[in-house]
């Protein structure tokens, strides 16, 4: 079930960083330390939810490289600065947190040359306008649903369902077409193929993913709705 092989996870991990709360944002390396390496600061801030080394945990891993690949750096930054919205935290000092613009930076080049290389860029952006809900159902039935289950918000699938009221809640649209363009290769979750059984080329167009994503937001009760 997804909320056993997932969101519970996404729970725990937001259980043990809401205990810690107070503790992540002022874990800010002294002034001093402005040599600090960027691994250095990828522990102190965000190892808690992208996981150590960047992999497993409750949020996506960013030791990923299609994913460190297809996203540009001055995106990797402005969401590192300024959130996303949802529970990943504005880290930026230009939004409220105690990163400085200098070491966001320096995470980003860190990750991008160690954990990005020899990624290949997907040929679907990483960001990219709503497609349409109603093709997105029919996108999911045919590519989706042999693993995550019923669009049903109940029916889970071997990898959980992914139409959960609470999960939705949770995520913003980005988050989602993040999920289904990169998967979670950590976890074992090829989203967008090449799927079992099938043949290696079958995978999602652009308008594909964009109209699935537009599914997933439209199951989502509309007062958790995200913005972005
Ligand atoms: C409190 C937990 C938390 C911390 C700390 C945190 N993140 Fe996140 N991060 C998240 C969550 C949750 C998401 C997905 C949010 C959403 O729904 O859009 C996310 C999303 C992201 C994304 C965008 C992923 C995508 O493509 O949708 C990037 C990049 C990112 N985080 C980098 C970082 C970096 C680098 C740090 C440390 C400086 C960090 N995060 C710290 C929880 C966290
Ligand atoms: C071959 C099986 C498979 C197929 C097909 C598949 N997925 Fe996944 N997906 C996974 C696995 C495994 C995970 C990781 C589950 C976990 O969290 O343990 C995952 C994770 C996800 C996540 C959640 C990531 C997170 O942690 O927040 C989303 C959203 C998702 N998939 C959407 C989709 C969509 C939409 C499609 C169809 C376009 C799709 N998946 C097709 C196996 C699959």
């Amino acid at each position: 079930m997804r909320l056993v092989v997932s969101v519970v996870p996404v729970a725990i991990g937001w259980g043990m960083m809401l205990a810690g709360c107070d503790r992540i944002p002022l874990e800010q390396p002294a002034a001093t330390d402005a040599v600090a390496s960027w691994d250095g600061l990828y522990m102190t801030q965000c190892a808690g939810c992208h996981g150590a080394d960047g992999v497993r945990g409750p949020a996506r891993p960013l030791a990923d490289p299609a994913y460190l690949a297809t996203v540009s750096r001055e995106d990797l930054i402005r969401v590192i600065a300024r959130g996303q919205g949802t529970f990943m935290p504005a880290m930026g000092t230009v939004a409220g947190g105690t990163l400085a613009d200098a070491e966001i930076e320096r995470l980003v080049d860190g990750m991008r040359k160690v954990w990005g290389k020899e990624g290949a860029a997907l040929a679907t952006p990483w960001a990219g306008a709503p497609g349409s809900a109603q093709a997105g159902g029919a996108v999911y039935a045919s590519f989706c649903q042999s693993c995550h289950g019923a669009p049903d918000g109940r029916s889970a699938g071997s990898a959980g369902s992914v139409t959960d009221a609470n999960y939705l809640r949770l995520v913003s649209d980005q988050a989602l077409r993040s999920a289904v363009l990169f998967g979670r290769r950590d976890l074992g979750g090829a989203c967008n193929g090449p799927y079992d059984g099938q043949p290696r080329d079958r995978r999602l167009s652009a308008q594909d993913v964009a109209d699935v994503v537009a599914f997933l937001a439209s199951r989502r009760p509309e007062s958790g709705r995200s913005t972005r």
